[in-house]
């Protein structure tokens, strides 16, 4: 089974007062609420009582916000940081906001000059209201108190007046979406795809197998960050919600998430578990192995819907080649090719409960990694009967490094989500 936890993973209990009211941080007020949310916001996040390995139970914005791992920073220093939120500090755009570079010193987190200190990713909350503020602070909770190598460190955040922003390390190489679907980047190698995968795997086990369980709910590969090494992060908890508890099977919420890589069951039901989860990781493991997006709206037909299109190819040895990415060159090892297909396969199964673990989805991509012909590609191995067709991927065309939404689901903030 893999291992989901490392020796540098914690959950941090330390600040866990359980007051509920009385905050020192502002809260949000009722008029500038979207929805008929409450006034003011205790996320209902953690459901098990605090112990050493669990996190504790919902907590206050105010608590959420004095986490002793976080830095509080002022929208002055931040403008400061990122030389006023210039556009060529620009690292992307999401359905949160715009995701800017930024520079601070390492000790006083203070702004520091471009190019001295440690740098920093700033990302500025674009809209207003009960949402964005709800997904803002889910994900300062969540990332204010688990550390894993395969999760993104929050170094801080600044909430001041409508202002939200929040502060990450800086992922050097972008994330997964910019590698697969971009023009520019170097394509992916097949050894660099798999580490991808286990990296990502490991992550969502972590939180998965976490005493109190946190299902990500917005698996993609636009959330999947990466390192100089190409080591993956997951970021954007703002959509993070704990697994159900005691005797329940699930967790009934309002659909969330992504179109295409949310899974079916989910959509239709609301009904959430982690096994929603392993159905978005099979998504990106297709993603990984054809180099299309999730939803494509500039095929035709079946081709729009990755899994629609590409599942039938999946079991089959002989055609799997049909759908794998054409940028690989047939440098892959079939019998590793397979192995990932099938594992696909397995995550993207219709009925949620035959849908692996992550901890056996880990597994497997481990074995994979570190097997003889990882990243290696025996001329034996290569697949060569197939005829070289062009890149079944009609580049998106962004000169920039903006990541507009991958579906096109219209919604208030143009994000791909669902809602
Ligand atoms: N810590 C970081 N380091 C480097 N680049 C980052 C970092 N965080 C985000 N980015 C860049 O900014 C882009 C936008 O990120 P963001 O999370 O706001 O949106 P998204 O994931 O693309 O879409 P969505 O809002 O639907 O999740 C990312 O795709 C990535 O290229
Ligand atoms: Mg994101």
């Amino acid at each position: 089974m893999g291992n989901c936890l490392d020796s540098s993973a914690k959950v941090d209990t330390a600040q866990s007062s359980h007051a509920t009211s009385g905050s020192a941080v502002s809260k949000l007020s009722s008029k500038t609420s979207r929805s008929s949310g409450p006034s003011s916001l205790t996320i209902q996040t953690f459901s098990e009582t605090s112990n050493a390995s669990s996190l504790p139970t919902p907590r206050s914005e105010g608590e959420i916000l004095s986490s002793p791992n976080l830095k509080p920073f002022t929208f002055n220093e931040l403008k400061n940081a990122t030389r006023n939120f210039r556009p060529d500090s620009l690292l992307g755009e999401g359905g949160f906001g715009y995701v800017f570079k930024g520079w601070i010193d390492e000790n006083t987190f203070s702004a520091a000059k471009p190019g001295s200190g440690m740098v920093v990713a700033v990302k500025k909350l674009k809209s207003e209201g009960f949402q964005g503020h709800k997904e803002w602070l889910t994900e300062v909770n969540y990332l204010g108190q688990l550390h894993h190598p395969n999760l993104v460190k929050l170094i801080g955040y600044c909430l001041e007046g409508e202002n939200r922003l929040l502060v990450y390390e800086f992922m050097p190489k972008g994330s997964l979406e910019n590698h697969l679907f971009r023009r520019g980047p170097q394509p992916l190698s097949w050894a660099i795809r798999i580490k991808v995968a286990t990296g990502a795997a490991r992550g969502l086990c972590f939180l998965h197998e976490a005493k109190s369980q946190v299902i990500y709910r917005d698996f993609k590969a636009s959330n999947i960050l990466l390192d100089a090494e190409f080591n993956s992060k997951l970021s954007d908890f703002g959509l993070a919600k704990a697994g159900p508890t005691g005797d329940r099977t699930h967790v009934s919420t309002q659909v969330m998430g992504t179109h295409g890589y949310a899974a079916p069951e989910y959509v239709a039901t609301g009904r959430l578990t982690a096994k929603s989860d392993v159905y978005s990781f099979g998504v990106v493991l297709l993603e990984l192995l054809s180099g299309r997006r999730a939803v494509d709206k500039s095929k035709v037909g079946i081709e729009q819907n990755l899994v629609d299109w590409a599942k039938p190819y999946l079991g089959d040895k002989r055609k799997l080649f049909r759908i794998m990415d054409t940028k690989l060159e047939g440098q892959y090892p079939q019998k590793g090719a397979y192995t990932a297909a099938t594992l696909a396969l397995q995550c993207l199964s219709t009925e949620a409960k035959v849908r692996p673990k992550m901890a056996e989805v880990l597994a497997t991509l481990e074995q994979l990694e570190n097997s003889k012909n990882a990243g290696r590609t025996s001329q034996s191995e290569q697949h060569t009967g197939a005829p070289v067709r062009k890149s079944p991927m009609r580049p998106h065309n962004s000169p920039r490094n903006l990541t507009p939404g991958a579906s096109p689901l219209p919604s208030y903030r143009q994000s791909p989500r669902v809602r």
